[in-house]
């Protein structure tokens, strides 16, 4: 039987690599995994501070239950083109940084201590994608995934794919197909078991097939009494393969071993009428995602990778991410599977198409994605073009037919930009920045937030079609813009999804983006910044947020967003309307003063489609003089959402604000300390009725004592009312209290634990 060890303490880090490295171990810092070579500053950093060689090196000491075994480091993946030493031999070289890699121990380990050498180069190296152009996000270097040691028999289960058949019959069927590791090439004779399981381990079927060669594959027939694996019900499954061996004259030699993975069953199917999952429509609605956080980069966990997926499934009530722009950590995979959030997963590129052995090398890409990722049930479709890249025949003829030869269960798309580019995906996958273009842009289209599929596909037929980014960079928004800015930003969002749900030809669309993101000094606000998140980039919302969460059902979560600071002067000429409220509810009512409430529906005029319009208050509802004008006085405001005529939810706007709370809510309270485990702890300021304060001033002290870390800086300015960190442990047990100082909103002690 194998075992796997996560290998994260006890690494020494060099901030350069030198041919000594690979020989000797020397001083250095002591790190653990996963590490991010050189962390940056909030915003205006110099990228170019990691794009140059690192190194790491560990002692790994013998053990005698490794005699003739097979022993390898796995690395689930590390920025980028890493290159392995074992005691001065070469064993891994691997230029991607977002696949995993193996390097093979076997034979050169010797007793006693034995030293590992890993090279990661940080340099934007132009023979590997994505580098070779300008890219618009950053690659943070280092071992920046977790690393881990596998022991197992010279003949093991390198890999397993689940392939479902007859998902929405009754009796649903499964085929199990298992690849053998065998380095020593072995003759092998045994039998494979396969178990399909609960996720507590009771095994529901099973069944047992002959192995002779490298390959497997195991049929389990007429599965009754098996759930889907769906939006709202995310059933999964285990599959556990014992593979039972032997090889030699004699067959002497015994191997066993034990392989599970988690799936699930569901079709889903891009079609010419929309998306369908489990064979019912689905509207997709959805935002890009990249894997980065503050002044860590990559080099986050499974909690904050997973707390992401999360996010866009619980706050922002969407149905999809999109792994903008390469395969991300399994554990936000792995998350995704678990709460029902669909995924469009893609190779690492942007724009820039290489020369052939650049091409060969993407090549590999979709091959390390698809079988790394294919068990995955979120994952509907792979991303097999170089994110926006130019029509390229015989690349892209290669990484559609390896997708298809590798995953015919799924369909390929490409992201491009471009009109009329050659299909040769499944999908068209477009991303759709006409919305408010200049004219010129958009040679004489009328303006509208989407254009049509086949204006854009220049086919004369309908396609699979899908809308993978709009708005963006042609619209950044900062969390602290003026209001006015900010419902601009909130309608583009909103004009494009109604759009989408209006036009049946259109699967869905997919925003441009979650969170603002680092990015390189050619892009972004100048500050190192990408401001096109719905959210900040500590996953605070702006107003634009709550127009993706407010197309949900007020049963999964009622909500009402006032889009307004609340203020007689924020915007120009002090005018107070249009008001408008992002919620699900039936009808709202604004009440200002002494004033009787006005009430006002969803505006469907404005936005037929949406599953939930925005409430617009205007001249409609309101008569001015009930509001008043500049040197009137200025009064609270009261909003409430009725939903079957009740009042599920009100939001109290102060005319007066003035701090009152320092809220401080941390996403976990409990830590894990055998791994760097980092929660999200967000402060904010609040006035009495609980709204941020946007323009208020203040900064906040951080000191941390017991074992935990803050990522960043202890002195953080509050910014739009709010600040923010990641609070990772240290390696210890044991209670952490994060005092909290500020200067208007007093002193707070916050309680965790390291378990
Ligand atoms: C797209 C690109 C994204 C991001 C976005 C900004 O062209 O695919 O990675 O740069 O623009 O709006």
């Amino acid at each position: 039987m194998r075992s796997v060890t996560k290998l994260h303490t006890e690494w020494i880090f060099h901030d350069h690599f030198s041919p000594s490295h690979i020989q000797q171990l020397q001083a250095g810092t002591s790190v653990r995994l996963p590490h991010n070579a050189v962390d940056l500053e909030l915003n205006y950093f110099d990228e170019r501070s990691y794009q140059k060689p690192f190194a790491y090196q560990r002692v790994l000491r013998w053990d005698s239950a490794w005699a003739d075994r097979e022993v390898s480091l796995e690395f689930d993946a590390a920025m980028a083109n890493t290159e392995v030493w074992v005691n001065g031999q070469p064993v891994a070289h691997h230029l991607d940084g977002y696949t995993p890699f193996s390097a093979r121990l076997t034979g050169l380990l010797q007793e006693g201590d034995n030293l590992i050498t890993v090279k990661v180069d940080g340099s934007e190296n132009p023979n590997i994608p994505p580098f070779g152009g300008q890219i618009d996000y950053l690659t943070y270097a280092g071992i920046y995934r977790d690393v881990w040691l596998k022991v197992c028999d010279p003949v093991s289960i390198a890999r397993i794919k689940v392939e479902t058949a007859d998902e929405l019959a009754s009796h649903k069927r499964v085929t199990v197909r298992g690849w053998l590791h065998n380095p020593t090439g072995q003759a092998v004779d045994g039998t494979a078991r396969v178990r399909l399981c609960k996720l507590d381990g009771h095994v529901l079927y099973q069944t047992e097939v002959a192995v002779q060669g490298e390959q497997f594959s195991a049929p389990l027939n007429q599965l009754a009494g098996l759930e889907l694996w769906d939006l709202d019900s995310p059933t999964l499954y285990q599959v556990q393969v014992e593979l039972h061996c032997s090889s030699g004259e004699q067959q002497q030699y015994k191997h066993h071993d034990q392989l599970s993975t988690r799936f699930g069953f569901r079709t889903a199917r891009f079609t010419t009428e929309g998306f369908f999952l489990n064979g019912k429509l689905l509207k997709i609605r959805g935002l890009n995602r990249h894997q980065s956080f503050p002044y860590v980069g990559y080099a986050m966990g499974q909690r904050a990778q997973a707390r992401d997926a999360d996010i866009l499934k619980h706050e922002l009530h969407c149905n999809l991410a999109r792994t903008s722009h390469y395969p991300q950590s399994s554990y936000f995979l792995d998350r995704c599977d678990e709460i029902g959030l669909l995924v469009f997963e893609e190779i690492p590129g942007w724009q820039h198409i290489g020369n052939l052995a650049w091409q060969d090398e993407s090549v590999r890409n979709v091959r390390r994605m698809i079988e790394r990722d294919w068990n995955h049930p979120s994952i509907v479709i792979w991303g097999v073009r170089i994110n926006e890249s130019q029509d390229n025949h015989d690349f892209y003829t290669r990484t559609n037919a390896l997708a298809r030869e590798l995953d015919s269960t799924r369909q390929t798309g490409g992201v491009r930009y471009l009109e009329n580019s050659e299909l040769l995906e499944d999908v068209y996958t477009v991303n759709d920045f006409c919305h408010a273009a200049t004219p010129e842009w958009m040679r004489g289209i009328a303006p509208t937030p989407l254009r049509e599929p086949r204006q854009v596909t220049g086919l004369a037929h309908d396609v699979p079609y899908l809308v993978t980014e709009f708005n963006g960079h042609m619209f950044p928004t900062k969390r602290i813009d003026p209001e006015e800015r900010q419902i601009e930003h909130v309608k583009r969002h909103l004009d494009v999804l109604n759009k989408a749900y209006g036009n049946p030809g259109i699967a869905g669309a997919i925003g441009w983006c979650m969170y603002d993101y680092n990015t390189h000094k050619d892009f972004g606000a100048g500050d190192r910044i990408c401001h096109h998140g719905v959210m900040d980039i500590l996953r605070e919302p702006k107003f634009a947020a709550f127009a993706y969460s407010s197309q949900c059902e007020p049963s999964e979560q009622v909500v009402l967003q006032p889009v307004t600071y609340w203020a007689r002067g924020e915007k120009d000429r002090c005018e107070v309307l249009p008001l408008w409220v992002l919620t699900n509810c039936d009808y709202v009512e604004l009440k200002v003063g002494d004033f009787e409430p006005k009430r006002a529906y969803p505006d469907r005029d404005l936005y037929p489609h949406l599953p939930h319009a925005p409430v617009v208050f205007d001249g409609r509802h309101i008569n001015m003089n009930d509001l008043g004008a500049w040197g009137m006085l200025w009064r609270d405001g009261v909003v409430t959402g009725y939903v079957n005529g009740q009042a599920v939810q009100q939001v109290r706007l102060s005319g007066s604000p003035v701090p009152t709370t320092l809220q401080v809510q941390a996403d976990d309270v409990q830590l894990r300390a055998d791994e760097k485990d980092a929660t999200r702890i967000v402060l904010r300021a609040l006035d009495q009725e609980h709204r941020l304060m946007p323009f208020l001033d203040d900064v906040v002290h951080l000191s941390v004592s017991g074992p935990a870390k803050v990522l960043g800086p202890e002195l953080l300015p509050i910014k739009g009312g709010m600040t923010g960190f990641w609070l990772e442990t240290t390696g210890e047990t044991g209670p952490i209290s994060v005092r909290i100082r500020t200067r208007r909103l007093g002193e707070q002690v916050l309680h965790l634990q390291a378990l």
